[in-house]
């Protein structure tokens, strides 16, 4: 069987954290993007990752719309969720995390995890920017988790040798 990581993104950092997952897991590891790619059946699979990212407290709709429309058949998968924020107060990053998948699949998934989060001021349209500036942030940075996105990887590896 196989693992499938469908991830939603805009500007790169949840697809980075795909990728990373996938050099990270054994076995066959599809990555899709829902943004670009209609999404294989989940017949094929017996893990899947959902991976997004946070813009004004919620995750992409396309996701989310997905992942709502598939839960029952997600529930019977080995899941794991991780999310790209930026959001520094951990009470609400958490809280960003727990609302960005229905609460039977948060419950259900093996690692739920915030990887982190990159700024991309090259690429922001000016509203995006002016509203990161008004939060006193001015520059690009990555500052993705390679501890978080290990912790992830290795989760979904041990629970598999179970
Ligand atoms: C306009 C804008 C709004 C954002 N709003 C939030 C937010 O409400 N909460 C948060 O945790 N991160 C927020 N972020 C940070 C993003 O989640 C972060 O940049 C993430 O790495 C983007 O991932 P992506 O490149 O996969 O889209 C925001 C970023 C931008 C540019």
């Amino acid at each position: 069987m196989k693992t499938l990581i469908l991830y939603a993104t805009k500007y790169g950092s949840a697809e980075k954290v795909a990728h990373q997952l996938a050099t990270k897991l054994t076995g066959d590891v599809q990555t899709i993007s829902i943004m670009k790619d209609a999404p294989p059946p989940l017949t094929e699979f017996d893990t899947v990752i959902l991976g997004g990212s946070i813009y004004m407290g919620t995750i992409q709709k396309q996701l989310s719309n997905y992942v709502n429309d598939h839960v029952e058949e997600l529930l019977e998968k080995r899941v794991g969720l991780y999310i790209c924020a930026g959001e520094q107060d951990p009470e609400v990053k958490s809280k960003e995390l727990v609302d960005s998948f229905p609460k039977s699949l948060y419950e259900h998934a093996i690692v739920k995890e915030v990887v982190g989060h990159e700024y991309h001021f090259d690429k922001m349209n000016l509203v995006e920017k002016l509203m990161l500036r008004m939060k006193g942030i001015k520059k690009s940075c990555s500052a993705l988790s390679d501890e978080r996105i290990d912790h992830t990887a290795h989760m979904m590896a041990e629970t598999r040798r179970l």
